[in-house]
């Protein structure tokens, strides 16, 4: 598995360029395999990509082919303003001509919590069934933040769910002071069974974590969840200068590094 860094100015045009990214591949993806399977981010990092997709890439995705899915929940309803699928349905879905079954929300409205991570497992499964018992859910990208306490999904550091290996989907907790609330979140071998990963980071509460990740990753692959993500293919870091805010290229432990400018990711 290959990692590549890119560094944007900003998150506008961290945003423009993974849009941009985006695009061309779910067009190839159509092309090749008649649909392209991708799951969505939370939290507030993704809106302005979100609203690019809806409008400068709009007419360049062959949105009847794409299928949406989610890394986690807020275990909230869908029309709540914590809710992943609420800031995606404003933001993107509700302007572009997606097929209504073919947008896979996380049922967080059934009762109790563990109920609607199994009814979004049975809905993994109708897609990446396999005889295997390991999954080999493949996404063909995944979309993933990072908090300042380095989880992604909602998957949080020291959480049981991070050895999880039998079940796709789980409930959990946030433990994050910002936000504590009921989650339901794709485990480790789902993410890291996609084809591509694509973390995108932004501002400057993020460094201290980001700068052990890129520098140090094997020392905290067992602290922080977000440097326990390993797809099968590629994994991109799309970062903008205030989250690297000072962490020197040469420290990175990673091979290749950009100075992106928005038209030009990736390598
Ligand atoms: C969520 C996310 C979570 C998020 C990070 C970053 O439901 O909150 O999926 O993993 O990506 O917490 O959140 P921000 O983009 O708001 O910083």
């Amino acid at each position: 598995m290959k990692t590549e860094i890119s560094v944007f100015h900003n998150l506008n045009e961290a945003s423009y360029a993974l849009a941009s990214f985006i695009a061309e591949t779910a067009r190839k993806t159509v092309e090749s395999k008649g649909r392209f399977f991708m799951a969505l981010s939370g939290g507030k990092t993704p809106e302005v990509f979100y609203g690019l997709l809806a409008s400068e890439f709009a007419d360049s995705i062959p949105w009847q082919s794409v299928h949406l899915f989610w890394g986690d929940e807020r275990y909230v309803l869908k029309d709540h303003p914590d809710s992943n699928y609420a800031l995606a349905f404003r933001t993107l879905i509700s302007k572009v001509p997606l097929i209504v079954q073919n947008i896979h929300r996380i049922p967080t409205e059934l009762k109790p919590q563990r109920k609607a991570a199994e009814a979004y497992q049975a809905t993994l499964h109708k897609f990446f069934s396999t005889p295997k018992k390991d999954p080999l859910v493949s996404f063909d990208v995944i979309l993933l933040g990072m908090g300042e306490d380095g989880h992604t999904a909602a998957l949080f550091p020291e959480n049981p769910a991070l050895r999880e290996k039998e079940r796709w989907v789980v409930p959990t907790f946030s433990s994050s002071p910002f936000s504590p609330q009921p989650r339901i979140s794709l485990t480790l071998p789902v993410i890291n069974g996609s084809r591509t990963g694509i973390f995108l980071v932004s501002g400057s509460k993020k460094t201290r974590t980001l700068r052990s990740i890129l520098i140090n990753p094997k020392e905290v692959r067992h602290i922080y969840p977000a440097a326990m993500v390993c797809p099968r293919e590629k994994l991109f870091w799309i970062i903008d200068q205030d989250a690297l805010n000072g962490i020197s290229y040469s420290d990175i432990s990673y091979e290749v590094i950009k100075e992106g400018n928005k038209d030009q990711f990736p390598a």
